[in-house]
């Protein structure tokens, strides 16, 4: 059968009951499938692309992957997060479903779930390839990838016990160099992770070692296209000084990442009683939410930022509200990861509606 005419409950996707390694050694080919016009004229930080639809880090384990969804119509394809060193994966379960309408910063706990119904706790701890390696292989996917995609690397640094601000913007500075060199077309430095306990994963948390970091990157990037990526924020006082003290050195800013919770199975809690963030349908409210609040900002004059919307996205519909609320940009995991058609879906419906 021709990769067009798969259904799409066959196209290949990420099997959750097989470990990160697998799942990387394991990549799709691209796929022959028509790819539906989005009306419009779109772009990312001024380059230009077909369609505002993208993938956050996470899903794109290696360039294959990024190889594999831009087949897929999805025109801004992040890299998962690498680091200056080798970083092994959290133990599985890597993707825990859970049960949950929709989820924000009150929410302590959710129950665990045999079956995905659109929402995961997930659980990776931002493992990475060794330099050498992902080095080389952004710049093999770089020069495969078709013109109008644009990818973009996102960065973390790696703490050692004792350092400080200034080791850590050196160790962020120094991975984005490595992407842009490796021809990256654009770097994103992850500010949040809820799912390691060390300062990189909190960075959004902390204006000022924010804006340090913010500054450092900007300076070995030079104008490449920057964004940061940060964690769920629910007060004005802290989105405010966030946006004021990234704002100057940072193109983009993408939310958001996740809400953190704890994730309880049999009754005991999961992944030796930390929280870990919950990703897909069940925090699109907390993310809408969050985008309006920073786009208001941006329009007092806390910018000027553009935004990218990430989180719970799965429709045109969630596409719409989002663009309306600020977005230049939507961004899909767990829609892509669960239906990898989706942004074709999307794509089509777009389409109808404005044709
Ligand atoms: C499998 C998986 C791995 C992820 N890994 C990363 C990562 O390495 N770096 C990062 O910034 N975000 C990571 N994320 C978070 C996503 O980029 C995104 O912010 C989150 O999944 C919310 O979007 P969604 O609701 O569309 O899944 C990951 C998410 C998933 C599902």
């Amino acid at each position: 059968m021709s990769a067009s005419s798969l259904p799409s409950d066959r196209l290949p996707r990420y099997d959750r009951f097989r470990s990160y390694e697998w799942n990387r050694e394991h990549a799709p080919d691209p796929v022959d499938i028509e790819v539906p016009s989005v009306p419009g004229t779109w772009d990312f930080c001024g380059l230009p692309i077909e369609s505002p639809l993208g993938i956050p880090a996470g899903p794109l384990l290696n360039g294959r992957w990024c190889l594999y969804y831009a087949s897929l119509g999805f025109d801004v394809l992040t890299y998962k997060t690498v680091r200056r060193c080798f970083h092994p994966c959290y133990e599985m379960p890597n993707l825990q479903p859970v049960e949950c309408g929709q989820v924000d910063e009150q929410t302590g706990e959710l129950a665990a779930s045999e079956k995905m119904q659109g929402t995961w706790a997930v659980s990776f701890g931002m493992p990475s390839a060794d330099p050498d390696i992902w080095r080389a292989d952004v710049e093999q996917t770089r020069r495969m990838l078709p013109d109008r995609k644009v990818l973009v690397v996102s960065v973390v640094a790696t703490v050692e016990s004792g350092q400080g601000t200034e080791e850590l913007a050196r160790d962020y500075a120094a991975c984005a160099r490595w992407a842009v060199d490796s021809g990256a077309d654009a770097v994103e430095a992850n500010f949040s992770c809820p799912n390691v306990c060390t300062p990189d994963g909190q960075l959004y948390q902390d204006a000022e070692a924010a804006a340090g970091v913010a500054a450092a990157v900007r300076d070995a990037i030079g104008g490449v296209p920057f964004i940061v990526k940060i964690g769920h924020v629910a007060s004005v006082e802290a989105a405010g000084a966030l946006l004021q003290a990234v704002g100057p050195f940072v193109d983009t800013v993408s939310m958001t990442n996740s809400v953190a919770t704890h994730v309880r199975h049999s009754g005991q809690l999961l992944f030796g009683g930390q929280k870990r963030g919950i990703c897909g349908a069940g925090i699109l409210e907390a993310s809408v939410r969050q985008l309006r609040l920073f786009a208001g900002l941006e329009q007092k004059g806390f910018g000027p930022v553009r935004f990218i919307a990430v989180g719970g996205i799965r429709t045109a519909d969630d596409v719409r509200r989002c663009l309306e609320a600020g977005a230049v940009m939507c961004q899909m995991a767990t829609a892509a990861m669960v239906s990898p058609d989706v942004a074709i879906r999307i794509r089509r419906e777009l389409a109808l509606q404005q044709g």
